[in-house]
């Protein structure tokens, strides 16, 4: 047997496993364990790059099943292109079925991807991304092991559909809590209404956390550009599998790695393209923590700074009407891109997966359907990101402008001598379980002018970060009429809620944040023209409260159940800083060492 020359000069990490002369003993011992399910010697020595598929599909993972079945077109592509594919799994991380919180897993299973990647013998690798957290925890462990690598979405369900109207996944939900608690629908139909928006395979139709993601993935170039909105059911998804084999092959010999791609401009494109769709809010937390991966500065602040003045322009649920076989049909991430490139809204040169600029991929891309994507000179809304607030119950935290109701406006932000700001006083939850158990109380003393509050749900506190800041109002006032309450807390919540909440608040409760001072009937005065939120109570009082709590041991939140659990809390960052695990930033592209 010959050997080939490795491609583009440069050797191939695998072939310090199966080609090494100078370490015989050790190449036959992993030759012949690889050999054992029918490779040949020749493909092993073939001087072929070894393409890992690192599949996210499961009986446990629902939203990413599919790549189950997309596996065999991403191999074919591989095959076609002259690589060798090994296929193999990634933690499970589904958004729906993990308890406490999924929230959990993004870090777990990035820090077994990175010792899958670094220590077997794979040159490059296709992500196979979906469901919320899948995304950001296979771009991120492939940050940092920076071997070339291309992610592709399993693609969102078919449209949800009951009598006539268009139900989103995860959106429906809490509607359908809403219509439980005012007695509009009974049990069954609640359950009927929630099963009509996951008709088929595929993560949530709606722009929740994976579509959000997956877009996001593609707008910073880690994807073949049109591929993240394909719905999983459709033959477009099948071949864009099979191309995303082929493209794979083609980076590992260009040696086109994530560092090449995963710049701060490809950054900066992201945050626009993410106020442009009506992004979820647990964007910032996953982008902040690819980048610390990558070793890109990004702050919370960027999105404030460009991303706030943003408009919408894609008309999904929950933000607006549509869903995603609208959203791709009407011309899904290049269509938005190209708007935004139009206003000079889009850093045109930053590399993508195929060797291409962001630009190229997008110039001159037209929007089929203008009632799903608006042009940007006609947006659904204007200013349409995210609003970062701060005061002294916080350093940060995040509001979704997208998603502010008229209602919302009218009662909370139309004070025409302070037309955006409010206050009143809160009533405080420490977490969710409590939250569940007091709503519908009366004893709890909600009223249509009270800020409820949720903390406690932080990355330690919960931990994880538990998705429970939107809280419906107590069942009496929906009754009444009155659809939200303002929200706050140190947890996240749903990209497929509506709710306009101030979450992912850093410093949260359990680390001493300002809200673990915060008591029932604080009055808290929110100022979005200033991005403030303060409780309105004077220093003295507030260090008083911190030393009686800090004489009390401290902010008490409930015991780890799990050794990850523990493990995670005692190295977890904020959500500011992307609740990263902070020993983890410092090794970067370790595969080049
Ligand atoms: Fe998996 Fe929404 S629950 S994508
Ligand atoms: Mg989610």
């Amino acid at each position: 047997m010959t050997q080939e020359t490795p491609p583009a000069g440069k050797r191939l990490r695998s072939r310090a496993w199966f080609d090494d002369p100078a370490n015989a003993d050790m190449t036959a011992l992993y030759l012949e364990r690889y050999m054992n399910f029918g490779l040949a010697l020749e493909e092993l020595q073939s001087g072929k790059p070894i393409i890992g598929i690192a599949q996210t599909g499961s009986d446990l993972s629902p939203c990413n099943r599919h790549h189950l079945v997309l596996a065999e077109r991403i191999r074919a592509g591989i095959i076609e292109a002259g690589g060798i594919p090994f296929e193999f799994p990634v933690h499970p991380i589904q958004e729906t079925g993990k308890r406490p919180t999924a929230g959990l897993d993004r870090n777990l299973a990035y820090i077994g991807l990175v010792e899958v990647l670094f220590g077997y013998p794979i040159d490059g690798v296709v992500l196979t991304t979906g469901c919320d957290k899948t995304t950001p925890a296979c771009l991120m462990a492939a940050a940092t092991v920076n071997i070339p690598a291309i992610s592709m979405s399993v693609g969102p369900m078919l449209n949800g559909w009951h009598k006539g109207e268009r139900t989103g996944s995860g959106t429906i939900v809490w509607k359908a809590r809403e219509m439980l608690a005012a007695g509009e629908i009974d049990y069954p139909g609640f359950i009927k209404l929630v099963a009509s928006s996951a008709p088929s395979t595929g993560f949530c139709n709606t722009m929740g956390t994976a579509t959000t993601m997956n877009s996001l993935a593609e707008a910073l170039g880690m994807s073949l550009p049109g591929s993240a909105a394909i719905p999983a059911p459709y033959r477009d998804r099948q071949e864009s599998a099979y191309r995303t084999g082929l493209q794979i092959v083609e980076m590992v010999e260009a040696d086109r790695k994530p560092s090449d791609i995963l710049t701060r401009e490809a950054f900066l494109n992201a945050i626009r393209v993410n106020s442009a769709i009506g992004g979820s809010t647990n964007a910032p937390i996953h982008l902040i923590g690819l980048a610390r991966h990558v070793g890109v500065e990004l702050s919370i602040d960027d999105w404030q700074e460009f991303g706030r003045d943003i408009p919408l322009i894609v008309n999904l649920q929950p933000a607006g009407e549509y869903l995603g076989e609208d959203y791709y049909r009407a011309g899904g991430v290049p269509a938005v891109v190209s708007q935004l490139m139009q206003h000079g809204l889009i850093h045109e040169d930053a590399l993508t997966v195929n060797g291409r600029t962001i630009g190229d991929n997008c110039r001159g891309v037209q929007i089929e359907d203008e009632r799903v994507i608006l042009p940007l000179d006609h947006p659904m809304k204007q200013a349409a990101g995210f609003s970062v607030l701060r005061g002294n119950l916080f350093d940060s935290a995040v509001m979704k402008l997208s998603v502010i109701s008229d209602e919302f406006r009218k009662r909370y932000l139309s004070n025409p001598d302070d037309p955006n700001a409010f206050e009143g006083p809160v009533v405080v939850f420490d977490g969710p379980e409590d939250y569940h158990k007091r709503i519908d109380d009366p004893a709890t003393g909600i009223d249509d002018s009270t800020i409820l509050i949720m903390r406690g749900t932080g990355p330690v506190g919960f931990p994880g970060a538990a998705e429970v800041v939107n809280m419906r109002p107590p069942a009496e006032l929906i009754k009444a009429g009155v659809h939200a309450l303002p929200c706050m807390g140190d947890g996240r919540q749903s990209g497929t809620s509506g709710s306009p909440s101030i979450l992912n608040a850093s410093p949260e409760a359990a680390v001493g944040g300002g809200l673990a001072l915060l008591r029932t009937g604080d009055r808290v005065r929110i100022d979005l023209n200033r991005g403030e939120a303060n409780v309105l109570i004077d220093d003295a009082e507030l260090d008083r409260r911190r030393r009686e709590m800090e004489s009390q041991g401290g902010f008490s939140y409930p015991q780890s159940q799990t050794p990850w659990q523990e493990m995670q809390r005692a190295t977890v960052g904020q959500m500011a800083e992307g609740a990263v695990i902070e020993p983890a930033v410092k090794y970067q592209r370790i595969a080049q060492v």
